[in-house]
């Protein structure tokens, strides 16, 4: 069988982003610019954005750390807490750019502190949000402290995302990177309403990669990498052409200086690498064919908007393609994500247009 080396697809998208703000902000914006058409740019910034003026000002604050002439869009999503109103998701559905409106448990993540304690208390922004048809996006991790991280996925889905689906099973959510064959096998027996995004990390670490051979501080994120099965079940899901799973980054930087201290935050930061990354593995399961579906298809159709109307064209170079290991921010470096074998994909630069180097 002859390689493909070369694969044009609908420009992909980015299902969950973290862009940050400030000098993180104009450092980072240009590499999920550079391959992805759009991005769902998650809230979890400081002041959390919980308010669509509040996006709509952060919005701008995105565009202008474009370079010129991008034609990247940022789809903003609001920050969920128990004081977030009904008549908040009315001005969200009816703004045209907020799209997602995300839940993080209170303590589960970078920046969740004002998150959400007691699903109870939301409740009735949640069944606005069903009527609305506006997305809920997950950050399915109990915070619990009592639950062993690695079984927080799992205890999410029992305490909470069952319970919820069940209460109002109208509501379109998104497993944001799911992690665990639990979590997999979940989204499976679930009905249409329920979606999930997938990581290029979690396509490629186990736990074994945070914590053998020294410890790995670039590759810790939330939810944590798991076991090999856990790994095996994301990969097939991702490569199954499922509409139900699709790509979301969780792009998401911290400077080096905070990754690499006593207690490391959680975050990888994989734009420059993270659709090489995904097509090689791909490229490995023998299911390239499934790649435009799992990128560029499947999220567009789940949020309701059109696939790209433009197409990149993806070519296998026989020389590993030059990452850069890390990017410089005004504050400081900021390492990029690693898969720990040489990446070979990349996307073609029209002609006339410089491309990156490093
Ligand atoms: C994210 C961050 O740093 O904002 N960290 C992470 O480990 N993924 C938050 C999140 O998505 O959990
Ligand atoms: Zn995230």
């Amino acid at each position: 069988m002859t390689r493909v080396t070369e694969l044009t697809i609908r420009r992909p998208d980015d299902w969950h982003a973290h862009l940050r703000d400030g000098a993180m902000l104009r450092a980072v914006a240009e590499w999920t610019a550079r391959d992805f058409g759009r991005a769902i740019v998650m809230p979890n910034v400081v002041p959390p954005v919980t308010t669509v003026a509040a996006a709509d000002d952060y919005r701008r604050r995105v565009l202008d750390a474009l370079p010129a002439g991008s034609a990247f869009e940022p789809l903003m999503t609001l920050y969920l807490t128990e004081s977030t109103t009904p008549e908040e998701i009315d001005r969200a559905a009816s703004s045209g750019f907020v799209k997602a409106v995300k839940l993080f448990p209170a303590g589960a993540t970078t920046n969740s502190e004002n998150g959400v304690r007691d699903i109870e208390r939301v409740m009735p922004v949640l069944e606005r949000m069903a009527v609305a048809g506006m997305v809920l996006s997950v950050h399915g991790e109990v915070a619990d402290p009592g639950v062993d991280v690695f079984d927080r996925e799992a205890a999410f889905i029992d305490l909470v995302l069952d319970p919820l689906r069940r209460r109002l099973p109208e509501l379109r959510i998104v497993l944001e990177h799911v992690t665990s064959a639990y979590g997999v096998g979940y989204v499976l027996s679930a009905g249409r309403n329920l979606a999930a995004s997938i990581t290029p990390h979690h396509l490629v670490l186990t736990r074994s990669h945070i914590l053998s051979g020294g410890l790995h501080p670039h590759y810790y994120c939330l939810p944590v990498a798991k076991g090999p099965e856990d790994r095996r079940a994301v990969r097939r899901a991702a490569v199954s052409g499922d509409p139900r799973f699709f790509f979301g980054s969780d792009s998401a930087p911290h400077l080096d200086a905070a990754k690499e201290r006593a207690t490391g935050s959680a975050g990888i930061f994989n734009a420059p690498t993270a659709l090489a990354c995904v097509a090689q593995v791909f490229e490995e399961e023998g299911r390239l064919d499934k790649l435009e579906t799992f990128v560029a298809l499947s999220g567009p159709a789940f949020y309701n908007l059109l696939a790209s109307s433009s197409r990149i064209t993806l070519r296998r170079r026989e020389q590993p393609v030059a990452i850069p290991d890390r990017i410089m921010t005004a504050d400081g470096p900021v390492t990029v994500f690693d898969p720990g074998f040489p990446l070979h994909w990349r996307v073609e630069v029209p002609d006339g247009q410089d491309e990156k180097t490093f």
